[in-house]
């Protein structure tokens, strides 16, 4: 990674891992879920374009000729003024003649300020994928997180980057409903997903992170609980064509592969690794204990 003055902590999917990294926003402009704490030390503040094409500028050219891949950070660098984000973008591509896509985080407030035909114009300027997080389907539980949008009104958003054919990786999270939601959670995250059939879908499990006022509102779920509602997850998972990841350290499993192709694969790993739990009571009773809470 490049370094430029960034405003830490700096976040990033796993997958952006070689990207050169823009902190064109700083935080989160809805930065009210009670679940996250990844920006709220920050106050939410867009940059200047000057001040982000003088970072471009001051790389050396042998550096920015290395560059395929940027990510836009922070939290959801999506809701930039649409004028400022054609700029940065004729930018990148003036100064990266290498490049091949530009990411971003999604919130659905970023959405709300994007038309498809806006949406459109950016990936032809090489926005190529966006991270969205839809944590659960169901909207008990987005009501408890305070995500600040139903589920229907996420879908609809999600489908206006999918009719300008921007990638879309959406994220929800194991054991975030509680005990108490744990099914309505499962089932209606993959009913979503279904409905959505997004690029990617990514699993991450509920880990502590200046979140302390959620876990006070739920049970949380053992670590045989979350492989339960794991499994529970995808197999009434059915999209036409998404790419099932779950790599992200706080998971207890890590999945991957294709639907519809390797449904009944992921299926059996989920079902062999939640017999093996039931054979391990100790294990299958034990809460996860992952947590950052260093910065
Ligand atoms: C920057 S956000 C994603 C983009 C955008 N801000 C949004 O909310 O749609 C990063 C994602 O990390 C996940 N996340 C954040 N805090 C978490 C936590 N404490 N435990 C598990 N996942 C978490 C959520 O899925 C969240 O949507
Ligand atoms: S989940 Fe996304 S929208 Fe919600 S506070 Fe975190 S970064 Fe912001």
């Amino acid at each position: 990674m490049y370094y430029f003055n960034y405003q830490e902590p700096l976040f990033r999917p796993p997958s952006e891992a070689h990207s050169l990294i823009f902190q064109i926003t700083i935080g989160c402009s809805q930065n009210d879920c009670t679940f996250c704490g990844m920006y709220k030390k920050k106050h939410f503040k867009v940059r200047s374009g000057a001040e982000i094409v003088e970072e471009m500028r001051s790389m050396p050219l042998a550096d920015r000729l290395m560059v395929q891949r940027v990510f836009l950070a922070d939290g959801d660098a999506l809701v930039y003024p649409q004028a400022g984000l054609l700029e940065i973008l004729d930018q990148l591509a003036t100064y990266f003649p290498n490049l091949t896509r530009v990411a971003s985080y999604a919130s659905p407030n970023s959405l709300t300020t994007k038309s498809v035909a806006q949406l459109k114009i950016l990936r032809e300027k090489k926005l190529r994928i966006l991270y969205f997080g839809l944590e659960s389907g169901d909207d008990q539980t987005l009501g408890l997180i305070n995500k600040g949008f139903d589920s229907e009104t996420m879908l609809s958003l999600c489908q206006k980057p999918q009719a300008a054919q921007i990638k879309l990786s959406v994220t929800a999270i194991l054991g975030l409903a509680g005990r108490e939601r744990s099914q309505e959670h499962a089932q209606a995250t993959a009913d979503w997903i279904t409905r959505l059939s997004p690029e990617y879908f990514s699993l991450l499990t509920m880990f502590r992170r200046h979140n302390d006022a959620h876990f006070n509102l739920i049970e949380q779920l053992s670590n045989g609980e979350v492989v339960q509602e794991a499994f529970n997850i995808v197999r009434q998972l059915a999209p036409n064509k998404t790419i099932l990841r779950s790599n992200h350290v706080s998971n207890i499993l890590n999945l991957a592969g294709s639907y519809p192709k390797d449904r009944e694969r992921i299926i059996a790993q989920v079902e062999s690794c939640l017999r093996e739990a039931k054979r391990d009571r100790a294990w299958y009773d034990l809460v996860p204990q992952y947590e950052e809470t260093y910065f």
